[in-house]
């Protein structure tokens, strides 16, 4: 069995060093974030938004939909990544903490790729597939409610086109779906999502430990 490296808060130190550094407009939205206290754990990191980052540009992406916005850190990061022409969905169901990001997306000169569409995610998503970017979409983010995941994860079969990707988030959730005594309802949607996965032939599946955990998932 091949191993796998397990990051200590040092190792994890040596890997952001390692990476160019976070740009000072992306920290000061962090901050922002910070301030509003234990819920600024839903942004994700610069070392994950490096690798989605990297992701975009291997599948060539130009249309991006993230379900799930907060402040807008990971839209930023992305928008970065996407070509002049590329394009972001960006889905949440808050028009406040958006709004918080939309003053740095217009700051780093991104907003014109991003639109920004407030209300629940799953109706969005009927919405992009009954438009003409049903097929045409390269990247799916999903990263909001846990109890919609499989959902989403069926939407964004069909908005995507083959060989585009999904990328779920927080997979691992702190270590939690492995604690039996976890019988929440968030983590028992993120087991389930988990295993609806493996069991898709629909996508080729891999997972990695970055973040909280990403699933990627590559429409066959
Ligand atoms: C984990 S945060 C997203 C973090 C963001 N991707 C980032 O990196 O900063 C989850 C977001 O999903 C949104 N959300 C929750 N349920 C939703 C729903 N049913 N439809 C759309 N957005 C939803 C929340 O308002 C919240 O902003």
């Amino acid at each position: 069995m091949g191993h796998d490296i397990r990051l200590d808060d040092a190792l994890e130190s040596y890997v952001r060093a390692s990476l160019e550094d976070e740009p000072e407009l992306y920290k000061r939205l962090r901050a922002e974030t910070d301030a509003l206290g234990a819920i600024s754990v839903m942004q994700i990191g610069w070392i994950q938004a490096r690798f989605m980052q990297a992701i975009l540009q291997m599948t060539g992406a130009r249309v991006y939909v993230e379900i799930g916005v907060f402040t807008g850190y990971s839209s930023l990061a992305m928008a970065d990544a996407l070509p002049d022409d590329g394009r972001i969905i960006a889905l949440d169901i808050s028009d406040e903490w958006p709004a918080m990001g939309q003053k740095y997306w217009d700051e780093a000169g991104v907003a014109d790729k991003i639109d920004l569409r407030i209300g629940d995610a799953s109706a969005a998503m009927d919405n992009l597939i009954n438009s003409d970017l049903k097929g045409r979409v390269d990247v799916v983010f999903i990263d909001a409610d846990k109890g919609g995941m499989e959902h989403y994860l069926t939407q964004a079969h069909t908005l995507l086109r083959g060989g585009g990707v999904v990328l779920a988030d927080n997979v691992l959730w702190s270590g939690d779906v492995i604690n039996t005594a976890d019988t929440s309802a968030n983590t028992r949607a993120i087991r389930a999502f988990n295993t609806a996965l493996k069991n898709d032939s629909r996508f080729h599946v891999s997972m990695v430990p970055v973040g909280d955990g990403i699933t990627i998932a590559v429409k066959r």
